[in-house]
């Protein structure tokens, strides 16, 4: 089984490098699974029904969430009416949506996982107790298990990542919109990343227009958040899992920006 994951889309300018590369990305890797993190997917906070589908047009099978979940009023409208939507599982048990889905891709069932950090993030319940219990769901269930852990800490994302190690096939980060380098597949058959980056603009300062934020560290003023201008991203990451066992056998990043061409 192969996922192709993409992280955190961020407003119209990550939209539209789905639009235009998650086309060549599937000619390319030809995956089985796509999994898009859309927490950022409306000008930076939130998702609207539209860009869901929109999503699930371009042949997403689940589109996962985070922090900003609720931040778009829309989503309360949708999300029951939307199958293929994961919120973190760790929000308290009275939330709307769900935070496991189970999709089956090529006569293979998938479980995903959406939980979220607490190091640096509003309160939530314990993201390791709430692996715990979903794993141990799945696991009735397959062996092919995929959790996006949105989360602050680098630390929280490491320790999440050998916690399941050997439990889930994979564990990636998302959240913090900068792709790290260490993509790795753990001791017991886990494969792992801290950061699979955002998708969006390129010039600005974690997809935010940056003369605002700069304005934000040199008056210690609020501002507003408006996503940026100009260049954009893609950051993504492509695994590889063996069916039987559950393990991951293969992690590749993916950037694409003007200092990392794509090749076809
Ligand atoms: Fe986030």
């Amino acid at each position: 089984m192969k996922i192709l994951f993409i992280g955190d889309v961020f407003g119209s300018p990550g939209r539209e490098m789905i639009k235009e590369y998650l086309p060549k990305l599937k000619t390319k890797y030809q995956p089985h699974a796509i999994i898009i993190n859309g927490e950022n997917a409306a000008h930076g906070r939130g998702i609207t029904e539209k860009m869901y589908q929109q999503f699930i047009q371009a042949g997403a099978h689940v589109i996962t969430m985070g922090n900003h979940t609720w931040d778009n009023r829309e989503i309360f409208e949708f999300i029951d009416k939307a199958p293929n939507m994961i919120r973190p599982a760790n929000f308290p048990e009275n939330n709307p949506g769900k935070g496991m889905i189970f999709v089956t891709i090529a006569g293979k069932e998938i479980a995903v996982i959406n939980l979220q950090g607490r190091a640096f993030l509003p309160p939530s319940d314990c993201p390791f107790k709430k692996a715990d219990e979903l794993i141990e769901q799945a696991k009735k269930r397959t062996s092919l298990i995929f959790v996006d852990f949105h989360a602050e800490a680098t630390s929280e994302k490491q320790a999440m990542g050998w916690y399941l190690d050997g439990r889930a096939s994979v564990v990636v980060g998302t959240h913090t919109h900068v792709q790290t380098a260490d993509d790795r597949i753990l001791d017991k058959g886990t494969a792992y990343i801290t950061d699979v980056g955002m998708t969006g603009p390129y010039d600005g300062i974690l997809g935010v227009d940056r003369e605002m934020i700069l304005k934000r560290f040199l008056t210690g003023l609020p501002v507003r958040h408006d996503v940026a201008n100009g260049r954009t991203q893609l950051s993504g990451i492509i695994v590889d899992i063996n069916d039987k066992t559950g393990k991951a056998t293969k992690i590749k990043r993916i950037l694409i920006n003007d200092d990392h061409m794509f090749f076809e």
